[in-house]
């Protein structure tokens, strides 16, 4: 009933999901809680679903690619992200920022906002993910009250407009300046000359060579001196070995 490398090879001709690169153990309980909720017996009855049914597809989709997010998540990281990282790459000649694996972008709307208490905005700022309806939702800039944890009354007064029904819509001067772009991080080119990338809460997902392998990738599409930031259960262990040099908690740069 449960052949796993079958299901494998029909995700990624069906949904174009290269699970090969996940965490085996994490995915395949996540797949059987799903056959659980909905009622199916077996990978090949999913794979029947998953072919016939646009909807039951589309939710799938969603829940394997685990887009939980939220504004300013781990909030020392910020700290450190607004003293140190934003500080010296606004030195720097037109600097691009990208957050990968942004899902709804909230993470890209926190660094947007910490720009703008500046009114410093960097000549790119990418969020790209392999979900397009949270990149839409991104682009969208309206958000669920579940979603808007981690926001200070401040930034919600400043950045947001209340719809009435508990959802928000970020400002549109912020939303203008960010671009949203469909990326899967196993398989697309990565664009280079980047000052900054954030890469947070996706590579617990990924086997640890399919981590060392975009950790690579991500120094290459780094300038020299630029910052690499990941997420608090994803410390890189030998950060030498990729050019990198920590600097403070789950904030990497690349040696010059
Ligand atoms: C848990 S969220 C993290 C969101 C945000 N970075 C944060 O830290 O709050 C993980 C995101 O990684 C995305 N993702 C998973 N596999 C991916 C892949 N192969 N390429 C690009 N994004 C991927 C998911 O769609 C999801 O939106």
């Amino acid at each position: 009933m449960h052949n796993y490398e079958g299901l494998k090879n029909g995700i990624k001709s069906q949904l174009g999901i290269d699970l090969h690169s996940y965490k085996e153990q994490q995915m395949r309980r996540r797949i059987n809680q799903w056959l659980d909720r909905h009622s199916l017996k077996s990978y090949n009855q999913l794979l029947d679903v998953l072919r016939s049914d646009e909807e039951h597809r589309a939710k799938f989709l969603q829940y394997l690619t685990i887009n939980t997010s939220n504004f300013f998540r781990d909030s020392s990281v910020f700290t450190n992200i607004e003293k140190q990282v934003l500080p010296a790459i606004s030195t720097h000649n037109r600097p691009k920022i990208w957050s990968a694996g942004a899902s709804f972008g909230a993470e890209i709307y926190s660094i947007a906002m910490l720009l703008a208490e500046y009114n410093y905005f960097p000549q790119l700022l990418l969020a790209t993910d392999i979900d397009e309806a949270m990149l839409e939702q991104g682009r969208n800039g309206i958000f669920q009250p579940s979603q808007l944890t981690g926001l200070t009354q401040k930034y919600l007064e400043k950045y947001f407009t209340d719809l009435g029904d508990g959802r928000m819509a970020i400002s549109e001067e912020l939303k203008r300046r960010i671009v949203f772009q469909q990326h899967d991080l196993l398989k697309d080119p990565y664009q280079t000359g980047f000052d900054l990338i954030l890469c947070r809460n996706v590579f617990i997902y990924f086997t640890s060579e399919t981590q060392k392998r975009l950790t690579a990738r991500f120094v290459q599409s780094l300038k020299p001196g630029g910052y690499f930031i990941v997420g608090s259960a994803e410390q890189i262990v030998d950060p030498a070995s990729f050019q990198l040099d920590r600097v403070s908690y789950c904030i990497y740069q690349k040696k010059l």
